[in-house]
């Protein structure tokens, strides 16, 4: 069944702001006469009253979405299983584009994938981010500075606009049917 007037919820974590401006990338795409699409900062967000699908987006720290948006997806894990959820991650790794930095996003996919038993999204979005050492604390930096060094990973805005609205648009459809109950 196709719903028509849907009501989708971006909610995403962020700490440096790179997500969000990928969250408000995809609402752009997602938004037309008959779907309305929010996006949130996942601190606002306290139900999921009204919504007939949710995309869920976190940057990648420490080789995992961040803590916050693994919350999110167990505190409201009894609404989500009932309707179409998207994930997608933003993470450096990707912005090295060599078949090793792939297979590590690959990695963080699956293992986003099997973190949650319950909830299971319809598609994942692997997305390259952006990393602004100035912005971050001194023993970031200088943490950044080494992992940069011996990864090749360079600062920047690495941000695919192409590959978010490409992904957008093959999700719009799934996101569209409700699940038998
Ligand atoms: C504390 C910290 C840890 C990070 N860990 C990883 C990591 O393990 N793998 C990776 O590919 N990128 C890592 N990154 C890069 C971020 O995922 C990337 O810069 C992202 O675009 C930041 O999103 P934001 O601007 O929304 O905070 C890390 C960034 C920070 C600040």
């Amino acid at each position: 069944m196709i719903t028509q007037n849907r009501k989708i919820l971006i909610v995403y974590a962020s700490q440096f702001g790179s997500t969000g401006g990928i969250a408000d990338a995809i609402k752009n795409e997602l938004s037309n006469e008959n779907t309305i699409v929010d996006t949130k900062p996942i601190k606002d967000v306290t139900d999921l009253v009204g919504y007939d699908a949710v995309i869920i987006g976190s940057p990648i720290q420490f080789d995992k979405w961040t803590p916050k948006a693994r919350e999110f997806v167990r505190i409201h894990r009894d609404t989500l299983k009932q309707i179409p959820v998207a994930y997608f991650f933003t993470c450096m790794v990707l912005s090295l584009q060599t078949e090793k930095s792939k297979r590590q996003g690959q990695v963080y996919s699956e293992h986003l994938f099997n973190a949650f038993t319950d909830v299971k999204p319809l598609a994942i979005g692997k997305f390259s981010g952006a990393l602004d050492l100035t912005r971050m604390s001194i023993f970031l930096r200088l943490a950044f500075r080494f992992i940069m060094a011996l990864t090749g990973a360079k600062e920047g805005d690495h941000r695919d606009w192409n590959a978010i609205r490409a992904w957008s648009k093959g999700i719009d459809q799934r996101l569209s049917f409700v699940r038998e109950s």
